[in-house]
């Protein structure tokens, strides 16, 4: 197989050509500089070198709009620029819809495309929707061991060509095929996210309880849980809630796109507010210890919306931050990963600090955000011996209570008895 991307911004562009990745993605350069030697892979900014092509995949973003919609300018404007290769690639080209669109869209980029191209769909070209569900960090291993393929088709050459395709990629790995209309295939990306999604704000609210019960601990609880098949111990980890930019853009896009066809989402809504409230109730478990923030010197550990990743968006640990700001607080911060993508958004009002260490020298309170490996190698003498006053918050449950001793103060998220 032949490959050339495509993007509009030139830089990205100019980057990828010398082999190297404008994100953080494991293994991601490997494969990059693997592809780029062997001579089967290019980029370009010029819609002409696509003419010819077999499958043209959309993967432009489709990010929130303040209504709550997706904006789907990008992908449109994609379609518009696809148009005219289709118009001039002989043969049946398909287009196949990665980005995340909620039911419909498929259908309207296909009329755009016959309009556009004067060609007609399942006669001289076809659309696939084609849901992804990698994840970020992961996303190489995601993409080449999928737990399933959906393929939206709706006319029998985009079906065996697809599914074709398919077998031939994946070879004797390939995994259990879906397939169904365009519509189907949108909501079942948007259904999955907003699931897992349910699972995780679910978990929260339990680790809510759990904190109120003596000696209880929402590890057990999900274990427990999670050993019955119908429920599945995944995702089911307490934290500071869901951040990232799929699953907060995905349920509030599913929440409007309901709305709009008279379906009640107050299930998701509850979903959106354990989520949107879990950072606040993070910072609430400090209260006894703590009292109030104003001028209190708070280390937090994890920037990123998840460890090993330097992105951002959506990341709880910003909203943590943006309350410690807006209670008068004064932030120090850390990730191995993260820091020049927060200092975008937090600018000089946080102090950046270079390691863990130096982070929570003088704090009044640490709060670990990420289960990054690197936070574990604290040793309570450290919390001791550099912080002012050592109280602890440990969103994601690295410490057990019995590594500290009684002088230490470690509150985690999810379990009772926080006094130590
Ligand atoms: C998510 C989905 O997992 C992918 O399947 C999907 O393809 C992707 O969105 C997408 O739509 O593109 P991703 O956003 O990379 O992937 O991140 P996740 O690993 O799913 O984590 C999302 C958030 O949930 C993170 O903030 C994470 O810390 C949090 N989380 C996850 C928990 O708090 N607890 C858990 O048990 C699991």
């Amino acid at each position: 197989m032949e490959v050339a991307g495509l993007d509009n911004n030139q830089i990205k562009v100019k980057s990828l050509k010398a082999g190297s990745t404008p994100i953080r993605e494991k293994d991601l350069d490997k494969l990059l500089k693997a592809g780029l030697a062997s001579h089967r892979l290019a980029f370009t900014t010029n819609y002409k070198d696509l003419v010819g092509a077999e499958l043209f995949f959309l993967a432009v973003g489709t990010p929130s709009l303040t209504s709550g919609r997706i904006d789907l300018s990008q992908i449109k404007s994609a379609t518009d620029a696809l148009a005219a290769v289709i118009e001039h690639t002989d043969g049946y080209p398909i287009v196949v819809v990665k980005s995340t669109v909620v039911p419909g869209t498929a259908r309207d980029l296909k009329k755009r495309l016959e309009t556009l191209s004067a060609k007609k769909a399942g006669v001289d070209f076809g659309v696939c929707s084609n849901p992804e569900f990698l994840r970020e960090g992961s996303a190489i291993h995601d993409t080449l061991h999928p737990d399933r393929i959906v393929l939206g088709v709706e006319d029998a050459r985009t079906s065996r060509v697809m599914k074709d395709f398919c077998k031939r990629f994946y070879g004797k790995n390939t995994p259990e095929i879906v397939e169904t209309d365009h519509s189907t295939a949108e909501l079942v990306k948007y259904a999955s996210n907003a699931f897992l999604a349910t699972k995780v704000s679910f978990t929260n609210l339990m680790a809510r309880i759990c904190e109120k019960l003596p000696q209880s601990n929402i590890d057990e609880v999900a274990h427990a849980m999670g050993l019955d098949p119908r429920i599945g111990g995944l995702f089911l980890e307490a934290g500071p809630g869901f951040g990232g930019s799929c699953f907060p853009k995905d349920v509030q896009a599913l929440v409007t796109y309901a709305e709009g066809l008279g379906v009640d989402s107050s299930f998701l809504r509850a979903v959106q507010k354990i989520n949107e409230t879990q950072p606040n109730h993070v910072l609430s478990l400090s209260k006894d210890s703590l009292g109030e923030l104003t001028g209190k010197v708070v280390a937090v550990l994890g920037v990123s919306f998840k460890p090993g990743t330097d992105d951002i968006r959506e990341s709880r640990a910003i909203k943590l931050i943006e309350v410690l700001l807006r209670d008068g607080a004064r932030p120090r911060i850390y990730d191995p990963n993260a820091l020049e993508n927060a200092k975008e958004i937090l600018g000089s009002s946080v102090t950046y600090c270079k390691s863990a260490l130096q982070c929570i020298f003088g704090a009044e309170m640490v709060v670990i955000m990420n289960a990054e490996p690197e936070f574990k190698k604290l040793k309570p003498e450290d919390f001791l011996r550099l912080m002012k006053q050592p109280v602890v918050i440990d969103t994601r449950r690295m410490y057990r209570p019995d590594e500290f001793d009684g002088k230490i103060r470690l509150i985690s998220v999810g379990r009772s008895g926080q006094v130590q």
